[in-house]
């Protein structure tokens, strides 16, 4: 009778799993499609390096991650810069539950915060530091978000997708041909 119910029990976890999944990858196709949002594409691991480099973080910083999908990239931040302040916002179930597992087996839940929630409704006020790998669709709306909310000096970094307006103070070529866009938000209120 034990077995039945481990066997019956294993079944419907899995049958779960798959409900959650299909439904996240789903979900995440129609906003991809018709909304132009950036699917879950993590951020190449040759890439995390040079970015946390550029990051250019000290123990005061405070780094947003727009759409942070497994957490990779304030995880590679944090390991250059541990004292400073991180911060994920991530809508898709199924990359904020891996963000949340990973951070689980690294130790860091309390040092690296992630959020299920759309980054359009958070407040950016205090950050320092943002970093964007999202789509030309997204880019457009966020422009007119920070132009109304990110303070001067704010350090923004964004793989592959340029804001529309501004002007980078720098544009680096990574591997792959992948190029990181890096704005100075003092100079380019639109
Ligand atoms: C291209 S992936 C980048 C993931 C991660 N930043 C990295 O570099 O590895 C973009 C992520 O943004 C998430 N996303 C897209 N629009 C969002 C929104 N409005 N609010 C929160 N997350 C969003 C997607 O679910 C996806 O996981």
């Amino acid at each position: 009778m034990i077995t039945f119910y481990v066997i019956f029990g294993a079944i419907l976890l899995f049958i779960a799993i798959w409900v959650v999944f299909l439904y996240s990858f789903t979900g995440g196709l129609v906003e991809t499609f018709l909304h132009g949002e950036a699917p879950f594409v993590p951020t190449k691991s040759a890439h995390l390096p040079e970015i946390a480099k550029r990051m250019s973080l000290d123990e005061k910083s405070i780094l947003y991650d727009l759409g942070c999908g497994d957490a990779r990239i304030l995880v590679a931040c944090y390991r250059c810069q541990p004292k400073a302040r991180y911060i994920g916002y991530e809508k898709d179930i199924v990359p904020y539950l891996w963000a949340k597992f990973r951070l689980w087996r690294m130790g860091l839940l309390k040092e690296i915060k992630v959020y299920r929630k759309d980054f359009f409704e958070a407040d950016l006020s205090d950050a320092t530091h943002v970093f964007l790998y999202l789509s030309t669709k997204q880019m457009e709306s966020l422009e007119k978000k920070f132009g109304n909310e990110i303070k001067k000096n704010t350090r923004v970094l964004s793989l592959c997708f340029k804001l529309p307006n501004a002007v980078p103070s720098k544009s680096i070529s990574l591997k792959e041909k992948k190029e990181l866009y890096i704005y100075e938000y003092s100079c380019q209120k639109a």
